[in-house]
């Protein structure tokens, strides 16, 4: 992969990542051999980008909550997505939780969830949140270095995931 010029940052979806979101995001899909709703998605994305940026760039409802979608991105590089729930339903807080996140794989490794994570949370405080939920498959070594890293306390396993809580500290 190219390298950065800067830092990426955590930013609302934006048409200028057009090109390199759908190249990760189809390739990601291509390895995990899925042909989902996503994967039209994508495509429904590649014949509308602006439409598609309108769309998941709005506070939706999905899980049953509000919620907002970000992405980590530099320059013209789209790196990864994090999703913030507004608040927990009872399912959510068994697994799901606040905060899903991922990055693409050619971006892996070089320590962007976690401070993708990091930034993802300093958005959790604009939102007003005081500690947020994060849960993760118990196999997932990845994903639960990202959240202890970022502080995350660990409260037990339910469904196969492994929970932790984040405190959203005052700035
Ligand atoms: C989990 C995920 C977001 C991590 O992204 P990333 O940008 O590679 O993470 P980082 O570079 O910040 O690495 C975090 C830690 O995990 C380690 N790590 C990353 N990939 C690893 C791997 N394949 N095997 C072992 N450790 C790994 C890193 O070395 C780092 O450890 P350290 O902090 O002790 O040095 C990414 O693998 C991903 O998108 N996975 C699929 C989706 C997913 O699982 N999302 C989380 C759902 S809860």
């Amino acid at each position: 992969m190219p390298e950065l010029d800067r830092p990426p940052r955590l930013v609302r979806p934006t048409v200028v990542v057009r090109a390199s979101f759908l190249a990760g995001e189809r390739a990601d899909r291509l390895a995990e051999g899925a042909t989902d709703d996503w994967s039209r998605t994508l495509d429904d994305a590649a014949r509308d980008f602006d439409a598609f940026v309108a769309r998941v760039g709005a506070v939706r409802r999905r899980w049953g909550v509000p919620c907002s979608t970000f992405w980590y991105v530099s320059g013209e590089h789209y790196v990864g997505t994090l999703i913030i729930r507004h608040r927990l339903t009872p399912e959510l807080a068994e697994a799901g939780g606040h905060i899903g996140y991922h990055v693409v794989t050619p971006w892996r490794r070089q320590g962007h969830a976690t401070a993708m994570l990091a930034e993802g949370i300093a958005e959790c405080r604009r939102l007003g949140l005081e500690r947020v939920l994060l849960t993760c498959a118990a196999g997932n070594e990845p994903s639960r270095r990202v959240i202890q890293a970022n502080g995350g306390v660990p409260d037990g396993r339910r469904r196969g995931g492994d929970r932790f809580w984040i405190a959203v500290r005052p700035q």
